[in-house]
Order: C-alpha cells, then sequence, then structure tokens
C-alpha cells in the first residue's frame, strides 16, 4: 500500500530563515511577519494543501558567531528580527479547522510549571493541534543574555531537558484526573478538588510541588517533536519524540540516520514504526522542469554568502570567517548544534565541505536539499527520500513566502494525492491522532508521558488538609461542603 507523506510547512517568526538575501526578491511577503494577517492567509493556504501543520522555528538569541558580530546577521536579517513564536498560533486556528502548528521552544530557558500551562492553553484553542518541537537551544547568545554567563554544556543540556519533561508529563497527565471537572451548578463545584493532585516534583533541577494549572485538554501532553540529531540528541529524540525532525543532504546518507534513530526506538521498547522522522526540503516546483530550473537560478541570483555564514556561525557554533574558505573542514564537538558540522564533515565519505561550499549550500534550504522541477520530477524525489532516506515525511522550507507554498500547493499536492501521497481530505481529530494515524488523541503506551495518565488517583488530593470552612454553618459553606461529599 503507498503510505501518505507527511508535509509540515516551515517557518519562523521573522524575515529570513533558510533562505539569506532572498528578502530582497520583489515576490517575497517575509517582511510581512509582524502581520496577523500574513500568518493567517498562510495557514488557510497550508489548509488547502492538507499540509498536516505549520513548523515554527524559534531560538532566543541572536547569530553573533561569525565574525565575532551581530551586525552580519542584522544586515541580512539572518533570523532578526525576530518575534515570539506562539503569537500568532490562535489566530491560524481561528481561521482553520484542521491544520497543526508545531511550535519550538527551548526548555533550557524556561521553567516546567509555566511552559505547561502554556501548551494546554494552546491545545484548548486550537483543539488538539498542537505539537511542541522541544530543542535545547544552541545559541551562547541566548545563554548570555538569560542569565547564564555562557551556554551550559550540551550533554548536560540534554539531562536537564529529561527532568524537565518529566515535569511536565507529571502536570499534563497526571495532576487532573479524567472527570475532575464536574462544572456541577447545582452543587456550585467546579471541580473536584479530590481529583486534582499536587505532582511533589523534587528533582536536581526542578521543585514543582504543586497541582497543574490549566484543565485537561485535548491532547493533554502536546504532540512531541524533537529535533536533536547528536548521538546524546538522538537517544533524546528516540526516547520522547513522536515526530522527530532532523537535517539530511542526500537520502542514500540520511539513511544511516534514520536506521539509527529507529534503532534507538527499538532498544528502548518502542515499536519502530512509530517513530516519524522528518526531513528538512525546500521544493522549487513550476510546471515544467526547464520553468523550474530557470526559477532556481533567478532566486539563486538573490542569495547572500555573508548571510548563510552568519546563520550556519549559529547552527555550528563555528565562526567560519576564521578558517581558509577552501580547505575542506573538521569536525570538532562544539556546544551548539553538533549536527551542523558532523553533517558536512562525517556525514558522507564521499564528499568533503569547504566553508565556500557550505556557504552556497546553506544559501537557499539551510541544511537541507533543494529539489528543482516539474510536479512530477518534485514527486519523484520525495518519494525517493521516503524509500531511500527512511523518512516519513518533511518539513518543507520556503525560499520567497507565501510563493514556494503557493507553487507546492497548486502543483506538487495535485500530483502528490493521485500518487495517494497526501490526504484528499483531513481525518477528523487532533494532531497526533492524524500523525499515528490511528485517531488516539492521547499518548500511546510506549512513551514516557503515558506513565502518569492517572497514576495520581487515590494519591493526595488539593482536598486533604483542608481547614473547616469559617462560615461552616452558614448557606454560604455550601461549596466547601459539596466538595466533600462529591469526594466521598
Ligand atoms: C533540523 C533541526 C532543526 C532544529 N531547529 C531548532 C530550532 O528551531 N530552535 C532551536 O533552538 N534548536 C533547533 N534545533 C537544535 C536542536 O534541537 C538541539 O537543541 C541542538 O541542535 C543541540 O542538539 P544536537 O547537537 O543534538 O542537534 C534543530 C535541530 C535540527 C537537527
Amino acid at each position: 500500500m503507498t503510505r501518505r507523506i507527511i508535509f509540515n510547512a516551515f517557518d519562523m517568526t521573522c524575515v529570513t530563515h533558510q533562505a539569506p538575501g532572498l528578502w530582497r526578491h520583489p515576490a517575497n511577503q517575509a517582511h510581512r511577519y509582524n502581520e496577523l494577517d500574513y500568518w493567517v492567509d498562510l495557514a488557510r493556504l497550508l489548509e488547502r494543501g492538507t499540509f498536516d501543520a505549520i513548523f515554527i522555528a524559534d531560538v532566543v538569541g541572536v547569530y553573533d558567531v561569525y565574525r565575532g558580530s551581530a551586525a552580519p546577521a542584522l544586515g541580512d536579517a539572518a533570523q532578526i528580527p525576530l518575534g515570539d513564536p506562539v503569537a500568532q498560533i490562535s489566530a491560524m486556528a481561528q481561521a482553520t479547522e484542521h491544520l497543526g502548528f508545531g511550535v519550538t521552544v527551548a526548555l533550557t530557558y524556561e521553567l516546567p510549571y509555566a511552559l505547561a500551562r502554556r501548551f494546554s492553553t494552546l491545545d484548548h484553542f486550537t483543539k488538539g493541534r498542537i505539537g511542541w518541537n522541544v530543542v535545547t537551544s544552541y545559541l551562547d547568545s541566548a545563554a548570555r543574555n538569560l542569565g547564564l554567563d555562557q551556554q551550559i554544556a550540551h550533554d548536560d543540556r540534554y539531562e536537564i531537558a529529561e527532568e524537565f519533561l518529566d515535569v511536565t508529563y507529571k502536570l499534563w497527565e497526571g495532576s487532573w484526573e479524567d472527570g475532575a471537572v464536574v462544572r456541577d451548578r447545582e452543587r456550585g463545584v467546579f471541580t473536584d478538588a479530590s481529583r486534582v493532585h499536587p505532582i511533589e516534583h523534587r528533582g536536581q533541577h526542578f521543585s514543582v510541588p504543586g497541582i497543574h494549572l490549566a484543565e485537561p485538554s485535548p491532547q493533554r501532553t502536546p504532540t512531541i517533536f524533537q529535533a536533536g540529531a547528536s548521538p546524546r540528541g538522538r537517544e533524546f529524540a528516540a526516547k520522547h519524540g513522536e515526530a522527530i525532525f532532523i537535517n539530511g543532504l542526500r537520502p542514500e546518507i540520511t539513511r544511516r540516520i534514520t536506521d539509527d534513530i529507529r534503532d534507538r526506538a527499538e532498544r528502548i521498547g518502542r515499536p519502530r514504526d512509530s517513530v516519524k522522522i522528518l526531513t528538512l526540503a525546500t521544493v522549487i516546483v513550476a510546471p515544467t522542469d526547464e520553468e523550474a530550473q530557470a526559477k532556481y537560478a533567478e532566486y539563486r541570483e538573490y542569495v547572500s554568502l555573508e548571510g548563510a555564514l552568519a546563520l550556519y556561525g549559529g547552527w555550528s557554533g563555528l565562526d567560519l570567517s576564521q578558517f581558509d574558505p577552501d580547505v575542506p573542514l573538521k569536525y570538532v564537538d562544539t556546544d551548539a548544534a553538533r549536527s551542523a558540522l558532523s553533517i558536512f564533515t562525517l556525514a558522507d565519505p564521499e564528499r568533503e565541505w569547504t566553508p565556500r561550499d557550505i556557504a552556497h549550500y546553506v544559501g537557499i534550504g539551510g541544511i537541507g536539499p533543494v529539489i528543482v522541477g516539474s510536479p512530477e520530477t518534485v514527486a519523484d524525489e520525495l518519494e525517493r527520500w521516503v524509500e531511500v532516506g527512511g523518512v516519513d515525511g518533511f518539513n518543507l522550507a520556503y525560499v520567497v513566502t507565501p510563493g514556494t507554498f503557493e507553487d507546492f500547493v497548486d502543483l506538487a499536492v495535485p500530483e502528490l494525492r493521485r500518487r495517494g501521497r497526501i490526504w484528499e481530505q483531513y481525518p477528523e481529530g487532533t494532531l497526533r491522532g492524524r500523525l499515528r494515524g490511528d485517531g488516539s488523541p492521547v499518548v500511546p503506551e510506549w512513551h514516557p508521558a503515558h506513565a502518569y495518565r492517572g497514576a495520581y488517583a487515590g494519591a493526595p488530593s488539593a482536598l486533604d488538609g483542608i481547614r473547616p470552612s469559617v462560615l461552616a454553618e452558614s448557606a454560604d459553606a455550601a461549596p466547601t461542603s459539596s466538595l466533600k461529599e462529591i469526594a466521598s
């Protein structure tokens, strides 16, 4: 049976995401990222193309590694100026019925108690269409502006992330039992306190003794996306990620990464096919191959190599201005995104990359392939990535927006639908239910969050230790007495 392919649009609340310099192109509307209308129109367009989701990247720092300054990034609008990644989601959710929303939040600079509430709220407002791309950040500039002297060491960030997720899972899955919200108007009880439980988390990095602030949302735990690609990152992704976002340059090489992630998942008891792997790609499609190639050539004239190196400096943690532009790079461990370097140095034994090569490659599409051609050519190549690379789908970046997405929806989607690779219509349900294909809104059994589902039933609740009401014998005390009745 032909398997469907997952498609997300990859975007960011900024002008230049993965195609530095292209903001100058006359067709590019990316500078409108500060207008809600821009996001709402994009969401409607993506829903017309039955995209699974819009996947919103984010960082909380500036790309100041290249040439030791933020100036190259500022000049090229390379992911700066940059807005908050979640603010537009409610508006997009209101304008659509099915489109999912994957939003990147680096937990390194958050607190689990507050973040859990933010995602519960988003899950309510989107009716179960929210996903969290759990990342640990890679920018030293973020750390310096958020109270640290420097970035926490690479693998230590993942240790903190393990505990962070544990706390949020307890809040989302365990704190409020199903049915805790009774909304009993007659007895004057909104929530049955006996079914709301303090999570009593006291760990190495976080202390959260209390109850979750939000009531259970359609998915409870948002659909968990992950994008860690180093060995430690893949281990983390294989444990928590329902969809895992990777970079890959060629399908043949990417196969090793996708097999490795699935092997890791299997080793910890997770079904191999429960791992949905998405790779970054940029598609330039036109009615014919020649027209698509001409469009690509025209786009290339706008590429800023300085902007590309500014972005790459942030991702990799390496200032390529300090290297000979024509000498192949060698791998070194950094505290940034290690995969951004290993992909050009270790992944492909048949190819060496110089800083100049990398600047040209990253100039359109970031660290991902650019697929150019007619609808048939593009669909063939996307299918090759699925068959040979072992991926389940794509996060599609744009060159110009919304133009790149419009071309995809109008030209590539009909061909992919003809091949049974994209839905004709959305199935009903939540983001998780659609992604898994079984319609279930809640975390599956293999997922670490599942262990907390209903786990606190019978444990101490918010009602324990309650002192008598000062109004004990008066009619005003009714709500509290009703609480006790309900509990008994
Ligand atoms: C394809 C891909 C996309 C990513 N997108 C983001 C992002 O938007 N924001 C972010 O802070 N980190 C992002 N990351 C970074 C990682 O999630 C991770 O926190 C960082 O790279 C260090 O881990 P690693 O060396 O295991 O990749 C991305 C990584 C990959 C591979």
